[in-house]
């Protein structure tokens, strides 16, 4: 395994707040990888940002009758909030609208066109006359061609998945007016894609380490035969395009955010202050880079950013694209425009960050979709993160607290169990880790909650609070084994509950962050004030590796890290969701 590893997430549209479809799919799996990584002691970069341009973003500016620029500024805003809220350890999460940004982009565009893979053609686009304008994307809407969804958007289908030419819907409609608009000549620029072909198939041979949903369907792409596509467009909002004569027309959305991936690593590698450490991650052979993304994403970061990146050269190409299969809310789809949807800043206002990331985790889309309900959330909570866990750290702590004087206890002689349940706890850092490393979220979850089950039925056997009037020694020896424990548990789950990990480090009586600091921040670029996430992910005491509590430690006062949620909650929130009052 390399000693680099960059972490890109798939940039979220600033049209909106994130919702727990953005946090399953693309976001809370690279902070699991991005936070095990660093306990490796790998030198990790995550970046991200807000994807501010194309009609997503227009097209509500114009439903809201404000500029694009208040839209994203607005979202930008309030997905950095939710972004810290769920405590996701972004080294840079910036957003497109800045000045790096689009130089990066002017640049990759100009190389391309310089080395004959980007060319000019005219092509039809259909125009309407009632708005007096070119249907670009998401303004012109109609039926999938394919799968006969009647809700297909002029850039792709959201039922089959599949990216389109809004030329192929049938019965298209302008987004605005509803009326049906007309083809009528344009000129753009396009990305020679049948040039990439034979170089990303070659690629794609030897990937045995990818998910095989993702891979067949880049393989499919592939072999359903490669077109050039138009990557400029006739409006007014994103990165002017670098031509003479062609300012008014700015980079198609998709062929600007991908590049985000660079330049935000170049932002981040400016802010450290060392402007050249962006090429470690993007030129060195020791870096691996992992994408992480919903399926509809796929097509973009397996076939356009890969050719995109050959075409460029010498910048590496994904080493990893686990995208993630949907995840469905209450049986159904979710969808911002009906309001089926759970809203990160409204849910954070009622539950903490780690129940929800647990959940999440628990149940997140890797292999196949997968089904968020509030009946699964309240019983994952009381019967999983709470019995297992919450309540084994509190019931310890406690204990050591009240009857040990408020310190971790002097043991007698370690007896088989003790051994037996402390090389458990070291080959669930083998475990847990293994499957994290190989982005199986779930079961690294799970292998991590089998050690804290075992840590249990130790304690069961051991039953220290008997004990302690018979053999006040034997107690101790178990309170012992139990905290260090606890304290291996605290660092199997710091990927997947950072802030219950963070807290209970403080309750072992350790000082300091177990790893890493975040915080939200306002840079100035040429005079114009952007704001960013940024983490240091300095390395501190949490290693991947099993505890060394001393004997002596002063403990603080404990806390419940969990808490049980009462039956009324599925009810409540199901009536919340179906009141659309998520928002
Ligand atoms: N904004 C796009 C979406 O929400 C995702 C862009 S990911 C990118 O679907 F990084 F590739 F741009
Ligand atoms: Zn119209």
């Amino acid at each position: 395994m390399s000693d680099k590893v960059l972490v890109c997430v798939a940039w979220p549209y600033a049209d909106g707040p994130l919702h727990l479809g953005h946090i399953t799919g693309a976001m809370l799996p690279p902070d699991i990888l991005a936070r095990y990584m660093r306990l490796l002691g790998k030198d990790v970069v995550m970046v991200s940002g807000s994807d501010t341009h194309g009609t997503p973003i227009t097209v509500r500016a114009e439903l809201e009758g404000v500029k694009p620029i208040e839209i994203v500024e607005r979202y930008h805003n309030n997905m950095l909030d939710s972004l810290v809220g769920l405590g996701l350890a972004y080294d840079l999460y910036t957003h497109t609208n800045t000045e790096n940004h689009k130089a990066v982009t002017q640049d990759m565009f100009l190389t391309l066109l310089d080395k004959g893979y980007i060319f000019l053609d005219s092509m039809t686009q259909f125009y309407c006359d009632h708005c007096q304008r070119y249907l670009a994307d998401r303004f012109v809407e109609g039926t999938c061609p394919h799968c006969d969804y009647d809700n297909a958007r002029g850039d792709q289908c959201d039922h089959c998945g599949r990216p389109l030419d809004a030329l192929e819907l049938k019965l298209p409609r302008c987004r605005f007016c509803g009326a049906t608009p007309h083809p009528q000549e344009t000129e753009h620029y396009f990305l020679d894609l049948t040039k990439f072909s034979e170089p990303l198939h070659e690629w794609l041979k030897d990937k045995p380490h990818w998910r095989s949903n993702v891979l067949n369907f880049a393989r499919g792409l592939l072999e359903s035969g490669l077109r050039p596509r138009a990557i400029t467009r006739d409006i007014d909002w994103g990165v002017p395009v670098p031509v003479e004569g062609f300012e008014h027309k700015v980079i198609y959305v998709w062929f600007d955010a991908v590049i985000g991936y660079l330049s935000a690593t170049i932002e981040w590698a400016q802010l450290q202050g060392k402007e050249e450490r962006w090429r470690d991650f993007w030129q060195s052979e020791d870096c691996q880079s992992y994408y992480f993304m919903g399926k509809d994403n796929i097509w973009f970061h397996t076939i356009i950013w890969p050719a995109m990146l050959l075409g460029y050269g010498d910048l590496n190409l994904p080493y990893d694209v686990p995208a993630n299969e949907n995840l469905n809310l209450e049986g159904r789809t979710f969808s911002k425009s009906r309001n089926w949807a759970i809203f990160v800043p409204d849910l954070l206002e009622r539950y903490d960050p780690d129940p929800v990331r647990y959940v999440l985790t628990a149940t997140m889309p890797e292999a196949q979709d997968s089904d968020f309900t509030w009946r699964d959330f309240v019983r994952r909570n009381n019967d999983e993160l709470v019995a297992t866990y919450g309540n084994l750290v509190h019931r310890v702590l406690t204990f050591a607290y009240r009857r040990f004087d408020g310190q971790v206890p002097q043991p007698g002689r370690l007896e088989a169990a003790d051994h037996q349940l402390l090389d458990a706890m070291t080959r669930a850092f083998v475990d847990v880790g293994r499957e994290i490393g190989a982005c199986h979220f779930r079961a690294g979850l799970s292998a991590a909650m089998a050690a804290a089950a075992e840590v249990n039925r130790y304690l069961d056997v051991a039953a220290p609070w008997k004990t302690i009037k018979s053999n006040p020694q034997a107690a101790a020896t178990s309170i012992y084994v139990a905290l260090r424990a606890i304290d291996s548990l605290k660092t199997l789950f710091l990927p997947f509950l950072p802030k219950s990990s963070q807290a209970l480090h403080e309750m072992l009586g350790y000082k300091g962050t177990i790893i890493g600091r975040q915080w939200i921040e306002e840079i100035s670029e040429d005079g114009v004030k952007h704001r960013v996430v940024r983490y240091d992910g300095s390395k501190n005491v949490g290693e991947w590796a099993p505890s060394h509590l001393p004997v002596g430690q002063k403990l603080r006062d404990p806390k419940p890290l969990f808490v049980k949620l009462e039956d009324e909650v599925i009810e409540q929130e199901v009536a919340r969701l179906k009141g659309g009052g998520g928002h």
